[in-house]
């Protein structure tokens, strides 16, 4: 294909004047970064380097001009709303509240990375934050990482300069390029998507570790294949540019960091990003309903439902697992129409039904009582969850009346809320947001 390769001279020659003045720039390679290790490690304050937010570039008026296409898939993920997403900002606010002020800059840290190097969080209210820092987890925060500490809370060495690095060993730029081997692998998501209670080291979300012990990496298949390719799975190869100035590639990675939250995207306006969880909400779970065809009448039926995670990297839910919910609505209904069994309801204030099966972590506190706070966690009290590639299977009985109408129809349904109602009413003020209910697949059978 004819590319402007002229065009693309002078466009060099023109922001070479504006990369002089951002940087004592000479474009050369620099030397690999750290090799990979995967210890665990704490993190503590005086650890957190000071780095003036100043030094990073903003993607807004620097990236942008070159790695347009880049710039708007991250535009509105959830990388970039990591510090103003509205649950965070209410969920900190309370966290900050209960431990006076203590857990604050280690909540923040991974948030808006930025924001605490520059020490321009806290306060809390974000009154001293610079707009960059507020843009959240960015195009030169992630491209300056030189290396990692370790697997886990915040373990990134962030070293801002002209030097950005990524996944090619030959590309030509206005800015310096480095080639990073941490960046195409898992273990560069992992040093955030690791969390640890900052005091008694639990492991609040552990979604490198679900993934590091789980059967993808062994089929090579990285973090990156199915959060930055176009998806559902892994889409490769992807061909483009990563510039509108650079060469056409076999493949490139895409940056729409999509997962399950389709409220805070729809909340801080992406259709899009909310589109993209749906879709891939849709492609990670399999049902199969297992039945004898005939019904007992006036006795005790049983039906199995096998729930298999045929799409997702890690547990299904992974993350935020003491809030996230992912659950079986199971009903059964005569031929005319009657409901004679339902497990999975919601009632009048949007709460499921306590006997339904459900897909999550309950956190203890100190007393052993269940909590949602996790600053106040000391223990896992049960961990309800399908492991990746692997099939649960659930048991339900129910009671046939003699004198129903057969056949039966059996129709269950797996579905998605990224919280409680009754935690976001706790937050926002009753009903004022009603979460989004995502059906990640169904299935139907009928018996005799
Ligand atoms: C003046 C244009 C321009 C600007 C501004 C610009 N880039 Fe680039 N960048 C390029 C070109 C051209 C390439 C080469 C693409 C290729 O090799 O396919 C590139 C390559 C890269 C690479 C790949 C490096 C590697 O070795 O793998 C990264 C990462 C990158 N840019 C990040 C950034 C970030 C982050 C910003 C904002 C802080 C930025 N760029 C601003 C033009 C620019
Ligand atoms: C969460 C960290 C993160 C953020 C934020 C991020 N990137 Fe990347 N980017 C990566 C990783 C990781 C890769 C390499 C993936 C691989 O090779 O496996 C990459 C790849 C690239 C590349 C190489 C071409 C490609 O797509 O494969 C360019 C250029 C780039 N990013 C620019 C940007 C720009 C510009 C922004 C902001 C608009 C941005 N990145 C935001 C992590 C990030
Ligand atoms: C600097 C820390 C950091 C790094 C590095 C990082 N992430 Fe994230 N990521 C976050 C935070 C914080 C959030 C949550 C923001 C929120 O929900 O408010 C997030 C959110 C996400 C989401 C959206 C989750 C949802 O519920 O929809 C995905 C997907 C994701 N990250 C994937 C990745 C992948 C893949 C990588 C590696 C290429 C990566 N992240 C690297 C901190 C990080
Ligand atoms: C085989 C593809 C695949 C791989 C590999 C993979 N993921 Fe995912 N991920 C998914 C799918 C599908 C979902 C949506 C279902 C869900 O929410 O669990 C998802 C969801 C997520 C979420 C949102 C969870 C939620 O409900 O809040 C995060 C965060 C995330 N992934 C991060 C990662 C990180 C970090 C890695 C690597 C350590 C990784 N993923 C590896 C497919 C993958
Ligand atoms: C080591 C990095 C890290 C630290 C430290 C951290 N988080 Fe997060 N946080 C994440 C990641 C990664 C996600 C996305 C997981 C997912 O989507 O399931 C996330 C998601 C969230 C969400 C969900 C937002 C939404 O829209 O659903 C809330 C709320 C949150 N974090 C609050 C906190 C609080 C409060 C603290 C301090 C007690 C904290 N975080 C500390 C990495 C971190």
């Amino acid at each position: 294909m004819f590319k402007p390769y002229l065009y693309r001279i002078g466009f060099f020659i023109l922001t070479l004047t504006l990369i002089f003045s951002l940087s004592s720039c000479a474009s050369k390679k620099v030397a690999k970064v750290k090799k990979l290790e995967v210890e665990k490690e704490k993190v503590s304050e005086e650890e957190i380097p000071f780095i003036k937010s100043s030094q990073f570039n903003d993607p807004d008026n620097f990236c942008l001009l070159c790695h347009r296409t880049i710039y708007d898939q991250w535009k509105g993920s959830m990388h970039n709303n990591s510090y103003q997403d509205p649950v965070f900002q209410k969920v900190l606010a309370v966290a900050s509240r209960d431990t006076n002020g203590k857990i604050d800059k280690y909540c923040a840290f991974c948030h808006t990375p930025i924001g605490v190097m520059s020490r321009e969080f806290p306060p809390l209210d974000g009154s001293k934050l610079s707009e960059i820092a507020k843009k959240g987890i960015q195009c030169d925060f992630c491209h300056t990482i030189s290396g990692s500490k370790g697997i886990g809370n915040c373990a990134f060495i962030s070293s801002p300069g002209p030097v950005k690095r990524g996944p090619f060993k030959d590309s030509i730029s206005v800015h310096d390029t480095a080639y990073s081997e941490l960046h195409t692998k898992g273990e560069f998501c992992g040093m955030c998507h690791n969390v640890n209670h900052p005091e008694n080291n639990l492991a609040l979300e552990k979604t490198y570790t679900e993934w590091k012990e789980g059967p993808y990496p062994r089929e090579g298949i990285q973090c990156q294949d199915c959060h930055m390719t176009p998806g559902p799975g892994v889409t490769k190869p992807n061909p483009g540019q990563a510039s509108q100035f650079g060469p056409m590639r076999p493949h490139i990675y895409t940056h729409e960091f999509v997962g399950g939250n389709a409220v805070v995207t729809a909340l801080l306006g992406s259709a899009l990003h909310q589109m993209l969880a749906e879709e891939r909400l849709k492609a990670a779970a399999q049902l199969e309903i297992v039945s004898s065809p005939k019904v007992t009448l006036g006795a005790k039926n049983e039906v199995q439902v096998k729930v298999t995670n045929k799409g997702a990297g890690h547990y299904l839910p992974t993350g935020l697992t003491e809030v996230r919910q992912i659950w079986l609505d199971f009903k059964v209904t005569s031929a005319d129409g009657k409901v004679i069994y339902h497990s999975g309801k919601l009632d009048t204030d949007g709460e499921i039904d306590p006997k339904a099966v459900i897909y999550h972590t309950i956190l203890g506190d100190k007393n052993g009582k269940p909590t949602e706070k996790v600053w106040f966690a000391e223990k896992i009290l049960s961990d309800k969850r399908i492991p990746p590639k692997e099939t649960v299977t659930e048991k339900y009985f129910f009671e046939v009346p003699v004198g129903i109408q057969l056949p039966l129809t059996i129709e269950v349904i797996l579905k998605y809320r990224s919280a409680p109602q009754h935690l976001i009413d706790e937050l926002f003020g009753k009903k004022k947001i009603i979460l989004p209910i995502i059906e990640m697949t169904t299935a139907k059978a009928q018996i005799q």
